[in-house]
């Protein structure tokens, strides 16, 4: 378990990096850019990984260029795949330069014409032939990929379908040409083989288009608060206090309590009127993390107080949040539990 939550935080703070690196000036060097971007989660030379392999003839054939390109551009929001708008578009076409270079196969160019169906058909074929690998929605396989929480014997995670990154990156017809010949040496085989008509395959990709006029999460329309935040009316003392007493109230064992500067600043330096509070319960910790291990990265509890002037306040990050990023329903129910505990504690210390 360590060693895979080490190995997850590694790939991410390689994520975290990637994906906040700017533009570079001097460079359009493909390879360079993929290694210093892409292998962490596509592998080496696109062998795949956390990220889906980029090196299948299967796939290279069955895509565009343009779909390379704004699969980069857009990244997949709420899945793992960040956006790398930032590069530009030099250094954009020069990965997917590199990118081809994987394979011999052309680039297809597809017809752009919308392609009509039957949805509520498509719905019923999806449900019966797509949900047990690309989820009910179409919500894509959970986890990050690699062993955490998809089953062992799926070699590639299935991609999620109702995402707007990837619905404003392919078009209709590279979907159905997707469903008509599969795709080779991954779990995604033709549906034309598996006994799909096309005039089936048309109605599932019509019920696919139609994702995008659902409300499919996307980051920026959540109005949940990121912050919970309660004002005290005591001294910061007194509310530390009844924090304490709150956070015992709930099973919850205290760890201990700092500066927010702790380790930033010399020890008499430090700002005595902004305290972190560390809080945790094993079971619960234990039953968090076996959900899902990428919880760690809200555990263990902590509550903020501050003092301004007169004003005291207390606050938690809301991690049903930060859990909207990972788009997993379980991972969901735990920091919704995480959230409203948070709440309880801090409308009980400050009440
Ligand atoms: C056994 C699991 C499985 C089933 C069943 C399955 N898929 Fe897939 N699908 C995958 C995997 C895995 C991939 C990624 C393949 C790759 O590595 O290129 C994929 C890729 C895709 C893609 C390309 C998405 C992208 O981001 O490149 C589409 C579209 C797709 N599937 C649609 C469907 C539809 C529609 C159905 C049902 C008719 C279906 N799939 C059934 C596993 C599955
Ligand atoms: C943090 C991990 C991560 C990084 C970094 C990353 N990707 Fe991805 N990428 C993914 C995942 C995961 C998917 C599948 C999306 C899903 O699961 O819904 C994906 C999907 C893709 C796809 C769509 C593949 C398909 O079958 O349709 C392309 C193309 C792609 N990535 C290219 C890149 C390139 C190029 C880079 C570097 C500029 C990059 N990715 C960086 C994780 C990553």
């Amino acid at each position: 378990m360590l060693t895979q939550r080490f190995l997850f935080l590694t790939v991410l703070s390689g994520f975290i990096l990637t994906g906040s690196q700017a533009a570079y000036a001097d460079s359009s060097d493909g390879e360079r850019l993929y290694t210093k971007h892409c292998s962490v989660c596509h592998g080496s030379k696109g062998s795949g990984g956390v990220g889906i392999p980029l090196d299948l003839e299967s796939f290279l054939n069955s895509i565009s260029d343009e779909y390379l390109i704004k699969t980069i551009e857009h990244g997949r929001v709420g899945r793992t795949m960040p956006a790398f708008k930032k590069l530009g578009d030099e250094n954009i076409q020069a990965l997917v330069k590199y990118i081809r270079s994987f394979t011999n196969t052309e680039a297809v160019t597809f017809d752009p014409t919308p392609i009509k169906g039957n949805i509520e058909h498509g719905k019923a074929l999806f449900k019966s032939k797509c949900a047990s690998c690309h989820g009910d929605h179409g919500q894509g396989g959970k986890g990050t990929g690699v062993t955490f929480s998809r089953p062992r014997d799926l070699s590639i995670i299935p991609p999620a379908l109702n995402n707007a990154g990837f619905l404003a990156s392919a078009s209709d017809e590279m979907i159905k040409h997707t469903l008509m010949t599969g795709r080779k040496n991954t779990p995604m085989n033709s549906f034309l083989k598996q006994g799909l008509s096309e005039s089936d395959i048309n109605d599932v990709v019509a019920y696919i288009r139609h994702f995008e006029t659902k409300q499919v999460p996307k980051l920026r329309d959540q109005k949940l608060d990121a912050i919970i935040m309660a004002e005290s009316p005591y001294s910061l003392e007194e509310t530390l206090e009844s924090l304490k007493k709150a956070v015992i109230g709930k099973n919850f064992r205290i760890i201990r309590q700092q500066t927010v500067d702790d380790g930033l600043v010399d020890k008499n330096k430090q700002n005595k009127k902004q305290i972190i509070l560390y809080f945790c319960n094993f079971q619960f910790l234990n039953e968090s993390l076996a959900l899902d291990p990428r919880i760690g990265l809200f555990l263990p509890c902590r509550v903020t107080i501050v003092q301004q002037g007169d004003s005291v306040k207390v606050m938690a990050i809301n991690p049903l949040r930060l859990s909207k990023l990972f788009n997993n329903d379980e991972l969901d129910d735990a920091c919704k539990n995480m959230s409203n505990l948070y709440t309880e504690i801090i409308e009980e210390a400050t009440l």
